[in-house]
């Protein structure tokens, strides 16, 4: 079964499979999704999910808190819709980069 995706911050929509992960349905069209691992390793993929029902796998802590994870922000590659959906992807600052890397300067 479709569910049609709106991705908020590129004001765009994509049918996606309720089989199928986020991220592997909205990378096919490139410009939705940034790319990434597509396995819950990299954080790339962090999204709120600010209408819709959904299915998810484990979140990997090390991106997804477990507060983050209660109000709706998960990893896309790790979600499976079940409705139609509107989502918004976290883009990736420098403030949440920090966490992962050294940043040079600081
Ligand atoms: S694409 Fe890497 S965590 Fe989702």
């Amino acid at each position: 079964m479709k569910h049609n995706i709106l991705v908020r911050d590129k004001n765009k929509n994509r049918e996606c499979f309720e089989n199928k992960n986020l991220m592997d349905s909205l990378s096919k069209q490139s410009d939705l999704a940034p790319k990434g691992c597509h396995n819950g390793c990299c954080g790339v993929c962090k999204v709120i999910i600010h209408n819709g029902d959904y299915e998810k796998l484990k979140m990997n802590r090390k991106h997804i808190s477990e507060v983050e994870e209660n109000e709706n922000t998960v990893l896309a590659c790790r979600v499976f819709p079940k409705s139609d959906m509107e989502i918004e992807f976290i883009p990736r600052t420098k403030t949440n980069v920090e966490k992962d890397a050294f940043v040079f300067g600081k």
